[in-house]
This record gives structure tokens, C-alpha cells and sequence, in this order.
């Protein structure tokens, strides 16, 4: 069973394999129920952020749950815009208390840049090592148990390490069938980073490639249970997201393996994004 799938971090903590999204999942009703039919189909790993604005309706349905907190690995992430020391103990302060608990598994630096200003790719090392010294004084202090980064190249990884005690845990990144990251999975591994990958579907678009049909059709499964297989396979923990229930369960079963030649076939894939 995937949910019973687990990868264990650089610092010994355990995370499962398969994690819920909630990107883009209003907040209030939507967020609520859906993640409780998350939790209800048996994943244990939920994924939000302070830019999601559905913390509060997240955490509540953890709680509704009735499932032992200890049992459920969240995450969430600093707002992309905040480099600043002081501003990520208060924000993290805030995530916590919108997600009702008292410490978070995972915490990420959402971006190294405002997300605003992405396309110039503007250098905010200083800001983002600020950030994260404020994160590992948190984590030394047990209010989070793994600390890391997301949407991190390796040049903004290399800049980082400059100034930093403790190396990200996780670097939480665009993987999908098309866009393998070959180089950065590949680097992150050599420094015992984990790998996440988000918008397993592409965001819904992946289903515009024929092959998936095809292999859908091959292995008798859904197209979106073979682009979520493959980054599994690739042995990154998995985010993918929906609001439908039945989608919710279908994208949690996943207990079969691609033939090493599908997989060489989908890993040739690059440079997709499905616009
Ligand atoms: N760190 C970052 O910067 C970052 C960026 C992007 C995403 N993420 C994380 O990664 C998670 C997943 O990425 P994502 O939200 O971009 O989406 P995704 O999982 O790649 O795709 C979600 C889309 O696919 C649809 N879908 C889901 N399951 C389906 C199925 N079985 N059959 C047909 N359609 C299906 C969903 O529609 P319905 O909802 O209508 O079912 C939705 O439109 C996010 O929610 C977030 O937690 C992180």
C-alpha cells in the first residue's frame, strides 16, 4: 500500500512516500473536505503553505480526523516574499497556530525569490540565509522536525550553503512526466536532500500527452495514476492534489510498477509543460 510507503530524511525522520496538495483549494468548505477525504482514504501527509491562505480549514480537519497528530506529517512553507530573520519566527508562529498544533514536521522557504519577481531570477541569498537560521533555531528548539526549501535551483542551493549550519532536508520542486529535473535530482542526492515533487499532473495539463493514454490503457489504470507512479518510481515523495473524493482515492492507489522500458520511454520526456 502506498500510503505505507516511507522515505526517512538526512536528520532520521520519516515521512510517507505519497502527501496530499492543497494548492489552490479554496479555503472554508473546499479545504475542509478535502482533506478530511484525504485523510479518510489513508493518506498521512498533507502538504499547505501560508500563500495556500487554507491553514486554518487544513488544521481542522486534522483535528476532525480523530487521527493522533503523531500519525500525520504536515507541512507548510514561508511566504516567498519574507528574507527576513525575525519575520519567519513570527509567520511561523502564525502557521502553527492557523494549523492548530505545536509543531510542524516540515517547513520550507516557499521560493528563493518573491514569487512577484521569478522570471528575472533576482539573487536573494542574504534574505533567504536570514530565513534560515531563524528556521534551524526553530528546529534545534524542536518546533520543527525537518527544515527545507522549495523551487531551489542548484545555484540558489550553492549560495545558501554558503552561509548555513544545517543542509535543507528536502527540496520540494516541479516534477512531472516531461520535466524529469535529471540534474538537480541528481545534485540534491549527493547531498542527501530529498526530493519532493509537486504538481505530479502538471497541474492538470499532463493529460494532453498521448503516451499516458497509451500506457493507461497498457496497465489498465488511470492516466493520472501513471504520472503519479512515475515520480514515485523515481523514488521522490509525491504531491498530488485534487477535490474530488474519488479522485483523491484513485491517485492513492498505486500498487503496481511500470516496466523498466515505460519508465525509459517517459524519462526521455523533457521539456514538457503541457501550455
Ligand atoms: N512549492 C511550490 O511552489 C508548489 C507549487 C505547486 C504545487 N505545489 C504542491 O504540489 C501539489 C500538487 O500540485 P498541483 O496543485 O499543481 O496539482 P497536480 O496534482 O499536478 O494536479 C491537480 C489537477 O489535476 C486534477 N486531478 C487530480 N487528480 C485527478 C485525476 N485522478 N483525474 C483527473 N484529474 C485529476 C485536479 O482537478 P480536481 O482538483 O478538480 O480534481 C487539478 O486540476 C499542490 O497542491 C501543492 O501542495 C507546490
Amino acid at each position: 500500500m502506498v500510503f505505507k510507503q516511507t522515505k526517512t530524511l538526512s536528520n532520521g525522520v520519516i515521512i510517507p512516500l505519497l502527501g496530499f496538495g492543497t494548492w489552490q483549494i479554496k479555503d472554508g468548505e473546499d479545504a475542509y473536505s478535502s482533506t478530511l477525504a484525504a485523510l479518510t482514504a489513508g493518506y498521512r501527509h498533507i502538504d499547505t503553505a501560508a500563500a495556500y491562505r487554507n491553514e486554518s480549514s487544513v488544521g481542522r480537519a486534522i483535528k476532525d480526523s480523530g487521527i493522533p497528530r503523531n500519525q500525520i506529517f504536515i507541512t507548510t512553507k514561508l511566504e516567498s516574499h519574507l528574507k527576513d530573520y525575525k519575520q519567519t519566527f513570527i509567520e511561523f508562529e502564525q502557521s502553527s497556530i492557523r494549523l492548530g498544533v505545536d509543531y510542524i514536521d516540515l517547513y520550507l522557504i516557499h521560493a528563493p525569490w518573491p514569487w512577484s519577481e521569478w522570471r528575472t531570477n533576482p539573487d536573494y541569498t542574504q534574505g533567504n540565509i536570514a530565513a534560515w537560521k531563524a528556521m534551524e533555531e526553530l528546529y534545534r528548539a524542536k518546533k520543527i522536525r525537518a527544515i527545507g526549501v522549495s523551487n531551489f535551483e542548484i545555484e540558489h542551493l550553492e549560495r545558501l550553503f554558503k552561509g548555513i549550519d544545517i543542509l535543507p532536508h528536502v527540496n520540494q520542486i516541479p516534477l512531472w512526466i516531461g520535466r524529469p529535473q535529471k540534474q538537480l535530482r541528481s545534485y540534491c542526492e549527493g547531498k542527501k536532500i530529498a526530493i519532493e515533487a509537486y504538481s505530479p499532473l502538471a497541474t492538470g495539463r499532463i493529460f494532453k500527452l498521448e503516451l499516458l493514454n497509451e500506457l493507461a490503457k497498457k496497465y489498465g489504470k488511470t492516466a493520472a495514476q501513471i504520472a503519479i507512479r512515475f515520480t514515485v518510481e523515481l523514488g521522490a515523495i509525491t504531491l498530488p492534489k485534487s477535490t474530488h473524493p474519488e479522485r483523491i482515492r484513485e491517485n492513492g492507489m498505486l500498487d503496481f510498477k511500470l516496466e523498466k522500458i515505460d519508465l525509459e520511454k517517459l524519462l526521455a520526456l523533457e521539456n514538457l509543460d503541457y501550455r
